[in-house]
Order: C-alpha cells, then sequence, then structure tokens
C-alpha cells in the first residue's frame, strides 16, 4: 500500500441557488513515500477541493484518504500546507509567524529552541535580516518565503503545495522554485508532496510524476507521466532535454484532448440539466447546475 492512497473520492457542492455541483467523481490516487506528484488542470476544474480533500481539511462526500494505513480524519500534526495566499498572521512578525508553527509542532521544545528553528529556517530562505519585520511589511515573494520556511520549520512528512507561487511575478516565482527543490532535496528526511499548479514547467521541475486532471464538473485523474529526470533539476537544463519536451508535450496534449472532450460534451447537452446525483434524486429543492464553460 502507498503512503498516501486515495480511493473513489466524490465531492459536490450545493450552490447558493440550491443546484447540486459535482466537482470531483470518483478521484483515486497513490503517492509512495517520499515522492513529489503534481496535480495539473484548469482553473476551477476542483484542484483545490482535492487537495483540501487529501489534507484532510475537508471531508470526501464518499470515498477515502488513507496515509501511512490510516484513514484520514482531519489534518495530521505531520503535515504541513501552503496556500497561494500565504496565510501569515499580519500582527506577528516573520519570526513569530514561524515560531509558532514550530511551537505547535515540537510543544515539549523551549521557547529558545522554537525561536532557533524558526530563525534557521528563515535564514534558508534568505530572510535572515527580515525577521522582525510583518507581513505588511513584506513583498509577496517574501511573504510566500515566510510560508515555505514555515512549513519546513515543523519538519513534516507531508508537504500539501496549492499554486503556492501562482501570485507571484515570473522571476520571483522561478527563484522560490528553485529553492523549493532545494529545501526538499536537502530536507534530512523524505518529504512526500502534493502539488498543486497550472504550469506545466512548475510541475516539470519539481516532480516525480505530473497528475493531469480533467476538466470539471465531475473532474477526475488522468493517467500520470512519469518525469524520469534527476532532481534538483534547473530550468534552463530542462528547456533543452529530451524528455522533458516528451513529458511537456504529452501531458499538454492531455490537457488539450480533454478540454476537448469536454466542449464537446456541453454541445451535446445543448443546456439540458445534466446527471442528478444521489442527493438530487433524495430533495426535491436540489436540482443539478448547468455546466459552467470553463
Ligand atoms: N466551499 C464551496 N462551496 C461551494 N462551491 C465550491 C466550494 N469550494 C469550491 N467550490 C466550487 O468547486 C469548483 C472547484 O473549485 P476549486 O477546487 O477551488 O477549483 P480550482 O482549485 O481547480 O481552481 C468551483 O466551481 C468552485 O466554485
Ligand atoms: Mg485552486
Amino acid at each position: 500500500m502507498a503512503f498516501i492512497e486515495v480511493a473513489g473520492v466524490t465531492k459536490a457542492f450545493v450552490t447558493s441557488s440550491g443546484l447540486s455541483r459535482e466537482v470531483l467523481y470518483d478521484v483515486s490516487l497513490s503517492v509512495e513515500r517520499g515522492e513529489f506528484v503534481s496535480i495539473l488542470g484548469t482553473m476551477g476544474c476542483g484542484k483545490s477541493t482535492l487537495l483540501k480533500i487529501i489534507s484532510g481539511l475537508v471531508a470526501p462526500d464518499t470515498g477515502q484518504v488513507a496515509i501511512d494505513g490510516e484513514v484520514l480524519r482531519g489534518i495530521r500534526p505531520s503535515a504541513a500546507i501552503v496556500f497561494q495566499n500565504y496565510s501569515l498572521l499580519p500582527w506577528f512578525s516573520a519570526l513569530e509567524n514561524v515560531r509558532l508553527a514550530v511551537g505547535a509542532a515540537f510543544p515539549d521544545w523551549t521557547r529558545g529552541r522554537q525561536r532557533e528553528q524558526a530563525v534557521r529556517h528563515l535564514e534558508s530562505v534568505g530572510l535572515g535580516k527580515a525577521v522582525d519585520r510583518r507581513p505588511g511589511h513584506l513583498s509577496g515573494g517574501m511573504r510566500q518565503r515566510v510560508a515555505i520556511a514555515r512549513a519546513f520549520a515543523i519538519e513534516p512528512e507531508l508537504l500539501f503545495l496549492d499554486e503556492p507561487f501562482g501570485a507571484l511575478d515570473a522571476l520571483t516565482r522561478d527563484s522560490l522554485q528553485q529553492e523549493l527543490s532545494r529545501l526538499c532535496s536537502v530536507a534530512g528526511r523524505p518529504i512526500t508532496t502534493v502539488m498543486i499548479t497550472n504550469s506545466v514547467e512548475e510541475a516539470l521541475l519539481l516532480s516525480d510524476r505530473i497528475l493531469p486532471m480533467t476538466a470539471g464538473p465531475r473532474a477526475t485523474l488522468g493517467a500520470p507521466v512519469a518525469v524520469e529526470l534527476a532532481k534538483p533539476r534547473s530550468a534552463g537544463e530542462l528547456l533543452h532535454d529530451d524528455h522533458a519536451a516528451e513529458v511537456r508535450a504529452h501531458v499538454v496534449a492531455s490537457l488539450t484532448a480533454d478540454l476537448e472532450r469536454a466542449r464537446a460534451r456541453r454541445r451535446l447537452d445543448g443546456g439540458r440539466p445534466s446527471r442528478r446525483t444521489a442527493a438530487a434524486a433524495e430533495g426535491p429543492a436540489l436540482r443539478i447546475a448547468p455546466e459552467i464553460e470553463g
């Protein structure tokens, strides 16, 4: 059994108008310990929803997630999550933001030791001189560095990344991707990572496997593509690598074919209500949302 086992996960949301929208349908996935997996898909297809389910923030409607053989019931203490919007506490300094997380992960440590751990990890992302600044006095790139330092400072076994660099400018994004790649390879023990991204290049740079996600509604995962290149990798070397070119072409073709299928499906449905969910069948108040153009 793999370290993370996601089996038959479905998730629907009821919209404000009482319609039920099936976002995820029958999603299964296995991730080995120490593996770095990227889930790649278009906006709105359900990537964040899936990551929230895999990390234990949200429960699936059906199906289950098991980590290390145990069915997940909430966030594991050994898991770190990095979101696109930094999610730092604005009234605390960078140092306090990281130290608080360290304190939650290692409550038995003295405050001094927690502080040292926080400083060391802030230094490792180049923020040694900015530890006393509050998030409002840091650039977007620096805030995301704090979020990454905080994730690594708890010495996580599991790392969940939801488009961690999506809000950054291209240059900052490139340097932070390199940073992340380095941190993953120097960490003392294997970190199992699931990253959501909408960038093929980002997925290529960091992943052992790329999983294309189909367009929603009823999104699921397509066939995985392995990236068999030594790590850490650089964006420059990926540009000229034949295997990288193959993977890139394969992933793009898979996503494009799926989008075409989704469009054809919508044309065929012609605005008719689509499948009824079990919930909809039970209650007359629930109808199915018309499929939304992606
Ligand atoms: N808590 C929620 N309640 C209702 N609808 C939601 C909720 N979370 C997500 N959705 C809907 O589910 C779909 C997928 O959202 P999300 O997982 O955030 O997509 P992605 O991360 O791929 O952009 C969207 O249509 C979104 O509006
Ligand atoms: Mg998202």
